[in-house]
């Protein structure tokens, strides 16, 4: 798909989302589409102190007007006394529910030259070519949940795991779709042996694996996939797992590749309309620093333009000017260098 006009909603958020956005907005900006429209709107606790809510409803019709978006980051410890419903992650979790966005693919990949800069071995890292494909709008992220006194006196916070079966067979389509496109590998990651919502998901997926013959797929308990992604992430190529457990692997198979600042992600609805984030956080800890690594952001705004704008080409070239520009040793300090956010950002945008 490529049309005259293209409009993106950009969310930038707390913390460091800005920071990293602005640098996203440069590189895409440097492109210069034909007819793409950029439009900002106010999420998390930025948008809870100016607007009483971190999903305003005016935020939300930006994104339904949007052929796609380009998210920062939400977080903000300052939020963390208030009513769940207003913290500043409700924005994301409210976007992601809202717009039907299921499937968030977080591919993780060696850069060339950053295979030494892993805790990995290089041996190990430089094998390291997956697709995490993580279900997105269930689990036990949207279950009921709550804070109970008990007959005893005791305090008890409860949150309810759920899957149904349509929800884990859309999942298990997209990512038998992604393996066909790649290693043809699946490996479904679940906790079968204690969790009934995960044989659920085994079920449904065993099921779905008949319409994907050249697929070969594979189970694994979760706390064995945690542990075989540091010692051999080579052998997997797509993963497809549930909300929870896709968050916490996300996270490990990042720095597996180098940093959490590296790993992009797509949050995919039915058909093209998709949100676009790097996997990390708004980093209370380097926000307001310019030290924060906006590749990430960078590379997502190229998963955009692949998935949602069909711009193939010009997701490449984004890809190779950010591999470019580290490889000439352009890394910011989570990757022990030096290099700042703008610098970064220079560095890519020059590479174009
Ligand atoms: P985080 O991802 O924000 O930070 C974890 C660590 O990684 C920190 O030391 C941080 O400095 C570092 N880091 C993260 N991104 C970096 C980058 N681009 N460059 C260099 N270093 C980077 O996770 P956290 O500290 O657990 O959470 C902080 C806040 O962010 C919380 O409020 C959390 O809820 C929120 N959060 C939001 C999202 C999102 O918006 N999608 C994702 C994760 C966490
Ligand atoms: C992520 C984040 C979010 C999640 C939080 C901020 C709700 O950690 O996108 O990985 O848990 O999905
Ligand atoms: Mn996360």
């Amino acid at each position: 798909m490529t049309k005259n006009s293209m409009r993106i909603a950009v969310f930038a958020g707390d913390g460091i989302g800005p920071e990293v956005t602005e640098q996203a907005v440069r590189v895409l900006e440097k492109l210069d589409l034909s007819g793409l429209e950029l439009v900002e709107g106010d999420v998390g606790g930025m948008a809870y102190r100016k607007h009483g809510h971190p999903l305003p409803a005016e935020t939300l019709e930006i994104a339904r007007s949007a052929d796609a978006i380009l998210f920062g980051a939400v977080g903000d410890f300052s939020c963390d006394h208030l009513e769940r419903h207003l913290r500043p992650e409700q924005a994301i979790l409210g976007l992601r529910k809202e717009l039907g966005l299921f499937a968030n693919l977080r591919p993780a990949r060696v850069f060339p030259g950053l295979e030494d800069l892993t805790t990995l071995r290089p041996e190990v890292a430089s094998k390291i070519d997956l697709l995490i494909v993580r279900e997105l709008n269930g689990d036990v992220y949207f279950g009921e949940k709550g804070m109970r006194v008990l007959e005893d006196g005791r305090r008890q916070g409860w949150d309810m795991m759920s899957y149904a079966e349509d929800e884990v067979r859309r999942i298990a389509n997209t990512a038998f779709t992604a393996a066909m496109g790649r290693d043809r590998k699946l490996c479904s990651v679940d906790k079968a042996n204690v969790l009934e919502t995960s044989q659920l998901w085994r079920d449904v997926v065993i099921e779905v694996s008949k319409e994907y013959p050249e697929v070969e797929l594979s189970h694994m308990y979760v706390d064995n996939a945690a542990m075989q992604l540091v010692k051999n992430p080579g052998a997997f190529d797509v993963i497809v797992t549930g909300n929870l457990f896709g968050d916490i692997l996300s996270d490990q198979a990042s720095m597996c590749v180098g940093s959490i600042g590296l790993l992009a992600s797509a949050s995919l609805a039915e058909g093209t309309f998709g949100l676009y984030e790097p996997i990390h956080g708004s980093a209370p800890d380097i926000a307001g620093k310019g030290l924060a690594n906006p590749m990430a952001t960078i590379l997502s705004a190229a998963m955009m333009l692949r998935h949602s704008l069909g711009l193939e080409e010009q997701a490449v070239r984004i890809e190779k000017a950010v591999a470019a520009a580290l490889a000439a040793g352009v890394k910011g300090g989570d990757l022990g260098g030096s290099s700042g956010t703008r610098e970064i950002g220079d560095a890519v945008v020059e590479r174009l």
